[in-house]
C-alpha cells in the first residue's frame, strides 16, 4: 500500500508599496480606535467578529464544559503568562475538544498578541480588537482536538500570555475567559472516558483498523504525544527572534515506536516586521534617508530545521491585526486570522528513519531575513504504535530543497519598484513498517512567492 501526501502551496502576493513622498513608511503604525468611534454615548458594547467557516463539531452532541480560567490582564507587561491547573472533566466521554476564549474590554488600547499553552505547547494563537469606552467584547473558538493527549491528562499547566499596558491615556483592561467544551460524535470512531466505569472498548474494538481509515488531518486523528518546542515561560513560550541569527534549537530523542510525526508552527510578526510584506529594501532606505527601520525587503520564511538541515519552510499568511493599517477596516469585523492565527503543520514522517536511532536529535526554529520581532514556537506531534515498543523506518528520498529568491530593485530617489520572486521546492519519502504494515510516505512542497 502507499498512501502518498502531497501538500502544494502556493502562495501569492501581489502588493503595491507607498512610495509617493506623501506617504513614507510611518513610524507608529497603529492607531487605537479610541478617538475614531462613532458611536454615542452609553451605547450597549459593540461586539468584533472574525468570520470563519462553522467548526466540524457544531454538528456533533455537546458532553460537558469546562471553565478553567478567568483573569483581567491590565499591566502585564514583562510580567510572566498567567496560569491555572488544567484537568479534563470527570464523567464525560468525548471525542472532540473546543476553545472558547470570550473576552471584553473598554477604554482606549492598542490591539495586542496573546497566546494559550497547554504543558507549554501551544494551542492557540489570538490578538485583540481595539476597544473603545463604551466597551467592546468577542468570541473565539477554536477546535482543538488534535491536542487530546494533553487534554486527556490531569494536572498540567494552562497558561496565557497577554503583554498590556495601562497608563492614564491606554486605559483598557482585557477580561478574559477561557472554556473548554467537549463534544462526542455517537457516529463510530475512537472515544475514550475519564470514567472508570465507561468501557474504552466499546468505542474502539479496533484500534488500528481504525487509525489507518483516518484521515491525515489532525484534527481527525489527533497524535498520542505532543512534545513542545517553546521557551521556559518566565517570558511566555514563545522564542523572541529578532534577526536571522537567532536560531532556536532544541534536542529531542523521539520514542521508538512513532510512526508518524507533524511538527506545527505557530507565528507572528511585529515590531518593525508586523507589516514585512510592505517593507522596502535597504538600499532605499539608505538612499533616501528615511527614518524608518521597517526595512531588509519584502521576503521572510519561516524555517524549520532538523539537526542543521532545512527540512520545510513556510511564508506565513499576513494576519493584519486591529489596529493595522486602518482600525476602521476592521470594525467590527477584524481580519482574516486575526482571533485565530493559523498554524502550520509540517509533515515529517519521512525523516523517522533518521529520527529513529534512540539518539537526540535537534529540530530549530528560524526565520530568514527577520528584523525585530517574531513570536514563533512549535509542536511536535507524534503517533505512536501501540502494539510495538519499535517501528522501523528508512529513507527513499531526501533532495535538498531548491530554493531561488529574486530581488529586482529600481528606483530613482522615491520613487521605483521592487520585485521579488521567490521559490522552494522539495520532495522527501521514506517507509516506517509498524503493525499497520509497511507504508511509504511522499511529501512534496511547493511554495511560490511574488511580491511587486
Ligand atoms: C463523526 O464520525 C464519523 C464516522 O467516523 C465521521 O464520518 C464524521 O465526520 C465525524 N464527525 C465529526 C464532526 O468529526
Ligand atoms: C456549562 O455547564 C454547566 C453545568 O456544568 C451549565 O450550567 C452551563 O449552561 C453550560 N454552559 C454552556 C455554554 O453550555
Ligand atoms: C460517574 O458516573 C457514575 C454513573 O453515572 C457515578 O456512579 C459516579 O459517581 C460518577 N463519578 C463522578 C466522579 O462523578
Ligand atoms: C467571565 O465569566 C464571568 C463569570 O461567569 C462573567 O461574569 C463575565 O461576564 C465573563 N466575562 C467575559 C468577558 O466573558
Ligand atoms: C470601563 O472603563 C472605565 C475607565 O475607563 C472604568 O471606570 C469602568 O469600570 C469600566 N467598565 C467595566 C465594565 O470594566
Ligand atoms: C493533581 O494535583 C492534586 C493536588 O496537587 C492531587 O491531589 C491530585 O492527586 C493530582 N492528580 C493527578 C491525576 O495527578
Ligand atoms: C458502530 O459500532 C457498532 C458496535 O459498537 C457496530 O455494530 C456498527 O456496525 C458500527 N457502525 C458503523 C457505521 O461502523
Ligand atoms: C506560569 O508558569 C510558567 C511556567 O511554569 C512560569 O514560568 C511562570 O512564572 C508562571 N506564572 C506565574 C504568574 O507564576
Ligand atoms: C515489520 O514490522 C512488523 C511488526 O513490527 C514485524 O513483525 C515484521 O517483522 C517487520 N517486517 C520486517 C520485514 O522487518
Ligand atoms: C519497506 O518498503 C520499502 C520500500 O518498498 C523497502 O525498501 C523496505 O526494505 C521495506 N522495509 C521492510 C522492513 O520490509
Amino acid at each position: 500500500m502507499h498512501p502518498s501526501l502531497l501538500l502544494l502551496l502556493l502562495l501569492s502576493l501581489p502588493l503595491i508599496l507607498p512610495l509617493a513622498a506623501s506617504s513614507p513608511p510611518t513610524h507608529h503604525s497603529h492607531f487605537t480606535n479610541h478617538r475614531l468611534h462613532r458611536r454615542h454615548s452609553a451605547a450597549p458594547p459593540q461586539e468584533y467578529i472574525e468570520v470563519t467557516r462553522p467548526l466540524p463539531v457544531d454538528s456533533l452532541t455537546l458532553s460537558c464544559n469546562l471553565s478553567v480560567l478567568s483573569h483581567s490582564f491590565g499591566n502585564t507587561i514583562n510580567l510572566p503568562p498567567t496560569n491555572d491547573t488544567y484537568s479534563p472533566p470527570r464523567n464525560c466521554t468525548w471525542t472532540h475538544a473546543v476553545l472558547q476564549l470570550s473576552a471584553a474590554s473598554n477604554g482606549s488600547q492598542y490591539d495586542r498578541i496573546s497566546g494559550v499553552w497547554l504543558a507549554g505547547a501551544e494551542i492557540l494563537r489570538t490578538s485583540t480588537p481595539e476597544p473603545t469606552p463604551d466597551g467592546i467584547f468577542w468570541n473565539v473558538r477554536k477546535d482543538v482536538t488534535k491536542y487530546s493527549s494533553l487534554l486527556r491528562q490531569s494536572n498540567l499547566t494552562l497558561s496565557v500570555m497577554l503583554e498590556n499596558i495601562v497608563n492614564d491615556v491606554y486605559t483598557g483592561v482585557y477580561r478574559v475567559n477561557l472554556t473548554f467544551f467537549y463534544y462526542y460524535n455517537a457516529t463510530n470512531g475512537t472515544a475514550a472516558t475519564n470514567a472508570v466505569n465507561f468501557p474504552l472498548s466499546q468505542f474502539s474494538p479496533n484500534r488500528k483498523s481504525t487509525k489507518l481509515k483516518n484521515s491525515m488531518e489532525l484534527n481527525e486523528n489527533p497524535a498520542d504525544l505532543i512534545i513542545p518546542l517553546s521557551a521556559s515561560g518566565e517570558e511566555g513560550f514563545w522564542f523572541n527572534i529578532k534577526s536571522e541569527l537567532d536560531a532556536i534549537y532544541h534536542g529531542i530523542q523521539i520514542p521508538l515506536n512513532t510512526y508518524r510525526a507533524v511538527i506545527e508552527v505557530y507565528v507572528s510578526f511585529h515590531g518593525n516586521d508586523e507589516f514585512w510584506y510592505t517593507n522596502p529594501p535597504d538600499s532605499y532606505i539608505e538612499t533616501n534617508n528615511l527614518p524608518t527601520k521597517r526595512g531588509h525587503g519584502a521576503y521572510r520564511e519561516v524555517q524549520v530545521k532538523l539537526d542543521n538541515n532545512v527540512i520545510g519552510s513556510v511564508i506565513p499568511f499576513p494576519v493584519i491585526f486591529s489596529g493595522g493599517i486602518n482600525p476602521l477596516f476592521w470594525d467590527p469585523i477584524v481580519s482574516i486570522g486575526a482571533f485565530d492565527l493559523p498554524s502550520y503543520e509540517i509533515e515529517l514522517t519521512p525523516f523517522l528513519g533518521m529520527l529513529l536511532d534512540a539518539k537526540t536529535h535537534y529540530f530549530g526554529l528560524g526565520v530568514a531575513d527577520a528584523i525585530p520581532f517574531w513570536l514563533v514556537d512549535a509542536n511536535l506531534h507524534l503517533w505512536l504504535d501501540d502494539e510495538a515498543d519499535k517501528v522501523q523506518a528508512g529513507p527513499i528520498k531526501y533532495s535538498d530543497p531548491s530554493t531561488c529568491v529574486e530581488r529586482e530593485y529600481r528606483f530613482y530617489q522615491l520613487d521605483g519598484k521592487f520585485e521579488i520572486e521567490g521559490e522552494r521546492e522539495s520532495e522527501y519519502s521514506g517507509w516506517v513498517n509498524s503493525s499497520a504494515g509497511n507504508l511509504t510516505t511522499y511529501v512534496s512542497y511547493k511554495l511560490e512567492f511574488k511580491t511587486r
